[in-house]
């Protein structure tokens, strides 16, 4: 006697899986559609304390396909670069000498940077940047 040849499951219908593999490219390339598999950080920055004057760098660096472009964030909104804030060619945030004062130039705050390719882009922890209040009078 033949054993039954009936497949236990039915197959998947091939034109399903065909079109979501033809879609998958292009979802990457959409603006607005993250895609977390194209970009991650290898260094996000952290918290640090520091006393007014000092120079800090917060590192970020994301791995990922090139070009990446890294910007920075300063309690949500994009930080300005001037002679005492640069973002450094390696994607690191220098500010030459922290400010404690009222007023524009006062750094305290939470940080993020922001990495981006032609796939999508990827926002860091937040990290922050505290003013040491030791010594002060
Ligand atoms: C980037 O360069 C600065 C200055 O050379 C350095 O302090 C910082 O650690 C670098 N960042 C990374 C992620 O290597």
């Amino acid at each position: 006697m033949a054993p039954s040849l009936r497949p236990l499951a039915r197959p998947r219908p091939p034109g399903m899986l065909l079109g979501a593999l033809l879609l998958l490219p292009l979802l990457g390339r959409l603006p607005g559609v993250w895609c977390f598999s194209e970009l991650v950080f290898i260094k996000e920055p952290q918290d640090i304390t520091v006393t007014r004057k000092d120079p800090v760098v917060l590192d970020c660096q994301a791995h990922g396909e090139v070009p990446i472009k890294v910007t920075w964030l300063k309690n949500g909104a994009k930080v300005s670069e001037n002679k005492r804030i640069q973002v450094l060619s390696n994607g690191s945030l220098y500010i030459s000498e922290v400010e404690g004062k009222r007023g524009e130039q006062y750094d305290e705050g939470f940080y993020q940077c922001l990495a981006m390719n032609r796939h999508g882009a990827i926002l860091s922890q937040k990290a922050h940047l505290t003013l040491s209040r030791a010594g002060w009078k």
